[in-house]
């Protein structure tokens, strides 16, 4: 056995498939997710799993005693960048307020290593397109800046624990499990990749292009996608290679180049050799207009070599969890 370690959010789109990530390779999963938006079903056969809140003490408690957690993946949170804009109180107090208090009771129970989700929302309207670790943060949402608030407290407790500290922003993470296990939960989910694919199979109408007036090329938003099951074995070479370094341990998560939303579209009909239905709409607030990753640190420290770096390869596991997913579940 690898190691036990604790998974908040671990029925989520990217915490479920992080749980088959470090289940595949012999780690013990726990989960503890209170399934506002995951689903129970995607989670490894043989994770122990809890239903609650992340800070639960009572149940947090029993969880730690139990199953002996040395390590936390916290991936946990509100992350809808618009809807933060509307209820910021609930933003701050689940990404920022309760991220505090769950590390404060990790520190209690002398865990050794904590993964914080954070997100490519710090940094907001970028200067320049790519971005590093250096780059100055000036979050435009809510989300951005309650997960920017978490990332600051971590960087302030880290001088006074022995906790070591990894914290990966994530930049635009789609696909789904080329196995199939898991995918994305939310038939909702505000997803640019999730609409998309559920506008290529007929279960909304036609998809929507917000904005097409942005100074990139082609006046559409340019994203880094990362493909989720590359971002999940981040998460264990992070884990492993933390013991002896510097916390806490910073890093961007994406592919080092991007797509605008026009791209996605056209390669969409490559794949389903059709044409797609979409139409022009406003500005979204609190659209970011492009970024990427400069991903140099996290490939020189953890070698990261990504599997899964194609539009096509990011799109056909999409489209084929959203068909298998969808008639099974939802109907
Ligand atoms: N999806 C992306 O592209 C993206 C990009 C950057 C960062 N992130 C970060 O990755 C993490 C996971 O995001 P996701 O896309 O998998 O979202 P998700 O909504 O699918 O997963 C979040 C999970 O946390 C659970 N949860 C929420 N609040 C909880 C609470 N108080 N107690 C216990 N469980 C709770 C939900 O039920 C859900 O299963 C988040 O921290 C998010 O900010 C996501």
């Amino acid at each position: 056995m690898m190691g036990k370690i604790l998974i908040t959010g671990g029925a989520g789109y990217i915490g479920s498939h992080i749980a088959h990530e470090f289940s595949d390779n012999d780690y013990e999963v726990t989960i503890l997710d209170n399934l506002s938006t995951g689903n129970v079903s995607l989670i490894p056969k043989n994770a122990h799993f809890f239903q609650g809140d992340f800070t639960d003490h009572t149940l947090l408690d029993t969880i730690f005693n139990d199953h002996k957690i040395d390590s936390v993946i916290h991936c946990a949170a509100l992350i809808d960048a618009a809807e933060s804009l509307v209820k910021p109180i609930e933003y701050y107090r689940e990404n920022s307020a309760k991220t505090i208090e769950l590390i404060a009771f990790c520190d209690k129970k002398n865990i050794s290593k904590f993964l914080l989700s954070s997100t490519a929302a710090v940094y907001g309207n970028p200067i320049s397109i790519l971005v590093d670790e250096e780059t100055y943060c000036r979050p435009v949402t809510p989300y951005g800046s309650s997960k920017l608030m978490a990332e600051q407290f971590i960087g302030d407790f880290s001088r006074v624990t022995s906790i070591k500290f990894g914290i990966l922003r994530y930049f635009n993470v789609v696909g789904a499990d080329p196995k199939g296990r898991t995918g994305q939960p939310n038939a909702n989910s505000s997803s640019v990749f999730s609409s998309l694919c559920r506008a290529a199979l007929g279960k909304q109408e036609c998809f929507t292009i917000y904005g097409n007036d942005y100074d990139t090329p082609d006046g559409t938003c340019v994203r880094d996608f990362v493909h989720v099951s590359d971002l999940a074995n981040a998460h264990r070479l992070t884990l492993e290679y933390l013991s002896n370094e510097k916390s806490p341990l910073l890093m961007n998560c994406g592919y080092g180049h991007g797509f605008s939303i026009m791209q996605l579209i056209n390669t969409m009909e490559t794949v389903l050799e059709k044409k797609m239905s979409y139409e022009f709409g406003a500005r979204r607030n609190g659209d970011i207009v492009q970024i990427i990753a400069c991903n140099d640190k996290m490939r020189k420290k953890l070698n990261w070599i990504p599997k899964y770096d194609s539009l096509n390869e990011m799109m056909s596991t999409a489209l084929k969890w959203e068909e298998t997913f969808y008639k099974s579940n939802l109907g």
